[in-house]
């Protein structure tokens, strides 16, 4: 039994594993985080064998409060004082250089993301275990983020401990910004919006592949991540879509009715708020990928920059 209740009884067990340097995974506001020592060598090879994750590709810390996290910068810029006061705790990762004494966390860079999850069971393993935690979302590499403990444990069921805190509140990742240039920039589009951040920092610089879908951007964004078992296709008409040559069973996702469809064997309908949309995406694709479908069509959300997460996330799953 590796999913336990997040009680005294079940921080002690996760806090013991993390003082032996090995891993633990616990809920945040995101999604579900693979959890280790983030200055362990031995915990972190055992983060990046577990997910199979290409080794270089960085992980994000975990820290309690601010002055936690500023610890572990070489600079702290004004940016990040800014953003830190209006936006943590919460999901906004900022890359920022890595204090010099402090050892690399994975991947061979000077740089260090790190971030304060508002969840309070990620919050009191962070003050249980007094350790920063680097932790990337609890999935192998290239599939589905974990929004439940239960999708945790079918995708990584070797993982010693799991921390139950429900379903995950935002289920799509944090946004990252590089705070390392001169204008902040965004590596990876996430939960927290551009607006709202634009709001704090002004302009933003954002990457070419989310301007025109090409460049890569976050080391860790591979084209191809996201992804269920099932084909994906995204479509601005999901009635326009030729089925016949298409592997079966069909699954449809929509934000809207799809009532034109008839032929789909199996529909997903999220809601047209992009917030919603994306609290739900991860678990209905894990849904799909449960219901054994061959191709799954995904109705092309709106151009919009509210939506942009989500797009960022479906383009990726179809890639
Ligand atoms: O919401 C989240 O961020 C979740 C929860 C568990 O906190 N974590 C998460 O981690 O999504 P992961 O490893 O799945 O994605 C981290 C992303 C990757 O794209 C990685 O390349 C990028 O952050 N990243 C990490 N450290 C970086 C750094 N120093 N510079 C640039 N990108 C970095
Ligand atoms: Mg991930």
């Amino acid at each position: 039994m590796t999913i336990v209740a997040p009680d005294a009884e079940g921080l002690r067990r996760a806090v013991d594993l993390l003082h032996r340097e090995s891993v633990v995974a616990f809920p945040t506001e995101t999604v579900y985080g693979l959890g280790a020592h983030a200055f362990s060598a031995k915990a972190i090879a055992e983060v990046y064998r577990l997910k199979n994750r290409p080794l270089w590709n960085p992980l994000i810390v975990h820290v309690a409060n601010v002055a936690a996290a500023r610890a572990l910068a070489q600079e702290w810029p004004d940016a990040a004082n800014d953003l830190s006061a209006q936006f943590w705790p919460g999901p906004l990762t900022l890359v920022l250089e890595r204090a010099r004494q402090l050892t690399r966390v994975g991947a061979p860079i000077d740089t260090i993301a790190v971030r304060v999850p508002a969840h309070d069971v990620a919050l009191k393993l962070l003050e249980a275990s007094g350790l920063p935690l680097a932790a990337p979302s609890a999935n192998r590499s290239e599939g589905i983020s974990p929004t439940t403990a239960e999708h945790v444990l079918r995708s990584l069921p070797e993982v010693p401990l799991i921390l139950d805190g429900g379903p995950a509140s935002w289920g799509i990742e944090s946004t990252v910004l590089d705070l390392t240039g001169p204008m902040p920039k965004l590596l990876r589009p996430g939960a927290l919006g551009l607006r709202a951040l634009r709001e704090v920092t002004g302009a933003i610089a954002l990457p070419d592949e989310v301007v025109d879908g090409t460049a890569r951007s976050s080391p860790g964004l591979g084209r191809r991540h996201y992804a269920p078992k099932a084909r994906v296709i995204m479509a601005k008409e999901v009635s326009s879509v030729d089925h016949g040559s298409l592997a079966g069973p069909v699954a449809v996702l929509s934000y809207e009715s799809v009532e034109d469809f008839a032929d789909a064997q199996v529909a997903e309908v999220l809601s047209a708020d992009p917030r919603e949309y994306a609290a739900d995406l991860y678990a209905a694709l894990h849904r799909l990928d449960d219901a054994g479908v061959g191709t799954i069509i995904v109705q092309a959300p709106p151009e919009t920059e509210e939506w942009l997460a989500v797009r960022d996330r479906l383009r990726r799953a179809a890639a």
